[in-house]
């Protein structure tokens, strides 16, 4: 097998030709589905004549072919294994192709394939050409007209982009629906779906007053679990008008639940087709958090109607131009809908704990990458996450105001355009009369910028002086960094008086709270008329994707976590001290010596407890401790076991000291109220959990009951989950068992509920998790061909810190088994799920030689592309 080869940024030519309208037919079989496609083309006027007009094709059967009407002699064109050369062509002219495809063989979920009996495509990435021949590229932007055919019982709903224009019977007992698209798309944005589904219908009129209908269409057993979508689109449309002028754009929105599908959601013109697990929600179904994330995704999906669909990417390095300021949007959205700094805290905790390790490992990446094999493998924290942080720091630096402007000039200047990143922040630039060209570097250098910080307090002169420090760690590719342009927010506590102090730089005075600007390798801020020693509160709002390190005594970060006019920070100080205590208790552990609890830990924690606070969401989540995932990404070396005795250990002390305050606070925050997704049932339900998990922690006899009470109450799944995760999780499987049985037979026909169930299991840190991940891997509802259910399984005990990483290697030989049968199966997940495996270089001996073991047997295999790509970089 020949080595894939990568695709460079330095290549990027415009096409030769474009297409200005493209009709397909789809006449719908499992297993020989026609596909004929008429292809208005034209040269494009910068291109010489003569041009061959090159097409992208995989895994189609070429039929008939034609141009302008005259069939194609074979040698007139030659077709390769990805893609189909006309040598000659006219300016204009019309390409006619038939093919055929197979959707019932598609189980890499990429194109047209079917999922429970019904069809559906996904084409972003590279996906469109496994449907037909086509320049498929985002940069030729055309119309469509599509018509489906397929079995009028079996098919009743025949969906794709757009509008419906025509429908009718047709002999054997098929029926046709004809869709035109009005909007020039992108081939990735196409979409068709058919299948026996149902609807559930309402109604959107835009700020102009056009009435749009919304449709979410799902298999009639869904029908009770669409209105929170229904709800969370309606806002989103709502506030894309408010916040960036952004209107809708056809008369008709439709969403689709799928079962079998690769990522989240994907942002079809005028027809999402979702994830079921990112749409569908009911309160005995779905957690607060589901609830939560399908609003997000829900949002994120119609937002790319203007960032990503009318406004578009030139080439695939151009990713993060749609995710980046798309997740930007989703999460200002969910802010504004929810608690803002918990939306925050959940992001951050989130981002430094999974793309730091991304950023730090050797698959890290730019935002803007400048090679790659397969483009599916970039779906990923960077592009999307860091991305986010990307446009955030530009909003951050330009102000809201000038950003929107930036925002405006970006889609009316490149409405209908396949564009760049660089025109994005040229609006921004344009707009403000910042100069920005420091600020790109962030788009082309990997890496997290470590920042060193040193504070000093002068009593005579009344100074801070803050001295910072910036270096980015060398990453694959990229041994040497530059500085990069950094927006710090920060305030200086006064150690008296416990308020933010007015900061005076270079005899302006900036507030009490303020972004500075560093730029250098070092550099120097001296604050003057500081009237009391205090303590610094940096990159507030986590203002930058950066590690700072500041030497804050404990005592520092106590006062802090009191006293700290901002919530993150707040929050932030508290898991630096909780991570101080770890630290202690990880060496401890590691030099066998008695663990002792930190008291000043403890006294944080009581006077948390005794503070009467009006945000209970931001209370639980400074009373839930840093993730063992978190702890190991701040270590030089992971020990997984001694992260695991520690993190145990401090959970189970502050159970011990503080028992009386969480029963409190679980009495207190009990409710009988019906469900409702709101913010402030879902804080209260979130810091009733924690007190349930700190009273659970010693499992004595009261803990137990409490869990077994709410368990077997079932009022909603984040309280049912919660108890069974807390019960499965302990020592008790005499309790835990005949629960975890229930659970699952209740369940069994709901494919979402048993995702969970699967999860919950196989995430116990009892020596049993990897031998319950065989056994489940044979249950009925499970299958590797559903991409939910790997991630459930395998996805979720990889996530098993003492299970994965069994010293025997059994947890390594598991996933790499997994991703064998995948690489064949779907080579995009594949891809993903190895994940864990490409850390190996993160981990003490001897688990990195067995993870390394693992990565070559794989490497053995022929491999996907994707597959391929993943594990030559984890292991060079
Ligand atoms: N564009 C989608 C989103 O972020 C992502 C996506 C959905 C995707 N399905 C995919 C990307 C399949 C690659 C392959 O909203
Ligand atoms: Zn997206």
């Amino acid at each position: 097998m020949s080595e894939p080869q990568p695709t460079y940024l330095s290549d990027y030519r415009p096409p030769a030709y474009r297409v200005t309208h493209t009709e397909l037919t789809f006449d719908l079989d499992p297993s020989a589905t026609r596909v004929k496609a008429r292809l208005h083309l034209e040269r494009h006027p910068e291109h010489e004549p003569g041009a061959a007009l090159e097409l992208d094709g995989e895994q189609l059967t070429l039929k008939a072919i034609a141009i302008d009407g005259q069939p194609l002699d074979e040698d007139e064109y030659a077709l390769t294994d990805t893609g189909l050369r006309v040598h000659r062509v006219p300016q204009r002219f019309l390409l006619d192709t038939e093919v055929n495809i197979a959707p019932e063989a598609n189980t890499a979920l990429e194109g047209l394939y079917l999922s429970n009996g019904m069809y559906c495509t996904q084409c972003e990435a590279e996906g469109f050409r496994r449907i037909t021949y086509y320049p498929d590229r985002p940069d030729v932007m055309a119309t469509f007209s599509t018509t489906v055919i397929g079995d009028a019982v079996q098919l009743p709903i025949l969906l794709s982009n757009g509008n419906p224009v025509e429908r009718g019977e047709l002999p054997g007992g098929r029926h046709f629906v004809t869709w035109d698209d009005p909007h020039p798309k992108p081939s990735y944005l196409f979409a068709l779906v058919a299948g026996d589904l149902k609807k559930v219908e309402d109604g959107f009129t835009t700020m102009s007053g056009r009435d749009v209908t919304l449709q979410i269409w799902v298999e009639e057993e869904n029908l009770d679990k669409t209105d929170h979508a229904m709800a969370s689109l309606k806002r989103a449309m709502q506030w894309d008008e408010e916040t960036y002028a952004r209107e809708y754009d056809l008369d008709l929105f439709m969403i689709v639940a799928v079962n079998d599908f690769n990522m989240g959601a994907m942002e079809n013109k005028g027809l999402n087709i979702f994830n079921s697990a990112a749409v569908l929600t009911h309160p005995h179904t779905a957690t607060d958090a589901a609830f939560q994330q399908v609003e997000g995704i829900v949002a994120h999906e119609y937002f790319h109607n203007w960032s990503g669909n009318r406004v578009t990417c030139r080439d695939w390095f151009q990713l993060s131009l749609k995710e980046g300021f798309t997740v930007f949007r989703d999460q200002c959205f969910s802010a504004d809908t929810n608690s803002a700094p918990v939306k925050r805290i959940q992001d951050v905790s989130f981002f430094r704990t999974a793309q730091f390790a991304e950023d730090a490992g050797p698959t890290a990446h730019p935002i803007r990458p400048d090679h790659y094999i397969e483009i599916t493998n970039f779906y990923t924290l960077t592009i999307y996450e860091k991305g986010a942080q990307v446009v955030r720091m530009l909003s951050n630096l330009l102000g809201w105001e000038a950003f929107r402007r930036g925002s405006d000039l970006y889609f009316e200047r490149y409405d209908g355009q396949a564009v760049t990143i660089e025109d994005f922040v040229g609006c921004m630039a344009e707009v403000s009369g910042l100069d920005l060209s420091q600020f790109m570097r962030w788009y082309s250098q990997a890496g997290t910028p470590e920042i060193d910080t040193q504070g000093e307090y002068d009593y005579a002169k009344c100074e801070y002086r803050l001295v910072l420090r910036q270096r980015t760690p060398a990453t694959p590719g990229q041994p040497d960094k530059l500085p990069l342009h950094i927006p710090l927010r920060l305030g200086l506590v006064g150690t008296k008086s416990g308020r933010d102090l007015p900061l005076t730089l270079d005899g302006e005075s900036l507030g009490s709270d303020t972004v500075i600007h560093l730029r250098e390798e070092e550099q120097e801020f001296v604050f003057t008329d500081v009237s009391e020693a205090p303590v610094p509160s940096l990159l507030r709002g986590f203002s930058a994707p950066v590690k700072l390190r500041f030497p804050y005594g404990r005592e520092d970060l106590a006062f802090l976590l009191q006293h700290d006019s901002d919530d993150f920070n707040r929050w932030d100080a508290g898991q630096r001290l909780a991570m101080l205590a770890l630290e202690d208790l990880i060496a401890a552990h590691r030099n066998g010596v008695e663990k002792v609890m930190d008291t000043r830990v403890v006294e944080a924690f009581r006077g948390l407890l005794a503070t009467e606070t009006d945000d209970k969401a931001v209370l639980a989540e400074m009373l839930t401790l840093p993730t063992e995932a978190y702890i190991a990404e701040q270590q030089a070396l992971v020990d997984v076991d001694a992260i695991h005795a520690a993190r145990e250990f401090v959970k189970q002390s502050l159970a011990a000291a503080l028992r009386d305050d969480f029963l409190r606070l679980f009495e207190e925050n009990r409710s009988d109220a019906a469900y409702a997704p709101e913010p402030e049932q879902i804080a209260q339900r979130s810091l009733k959990n924690v007190a349930l998990a700190y009273l659970m922690a010693i499992e004595d006899d009261q803990g137990i009951e409490l869990a077994r009470t709410q368990f077997a109450a079932d009022h909603n799944m984040t309280d049912v989950r919660h108890a069974l995760t807390l019960l499965v999780h302990s020592s008790r499987t005499d309790i835990a068992e005949p629960a975890l049985k229930a659970f699952g037979e209740a369940w069994a026909h709901d494919p979402l509920v048993m995702d969970q169930w699967f999860s919950i299991q196989v995430t116990r840190p009892q020596p049993d998790a990897l031998e319950r991940v065989k056994f489940l891997m044979d249950h009925p509802a499970f299958s590797l061909k559903n991409p939910n259910k790997v991630r459930a399984l395998i996805g979720a005990f990889a996530q098993n810190r003492v299970n994965f990483h069994r010293l025997d290697g059994a947890g390594y030989r598991l996933l790499a088994d997994v991703v064998i049968t995948l690489n064949q199966l779907n080579p995009e997940i594949a891809a993903r799920i190895i994940t864990p495996l490409t850390r190996w270089q993160r981990f003490e001996e001897p688990r990195q030689e067995l993870m390394k073991a693992e990565l070559e047997r794989i490497r053995a295999e022929e491999l996907s592309p994707n597959v391929y790509e993943v594990v030559e970089k984890a292991l060079a």
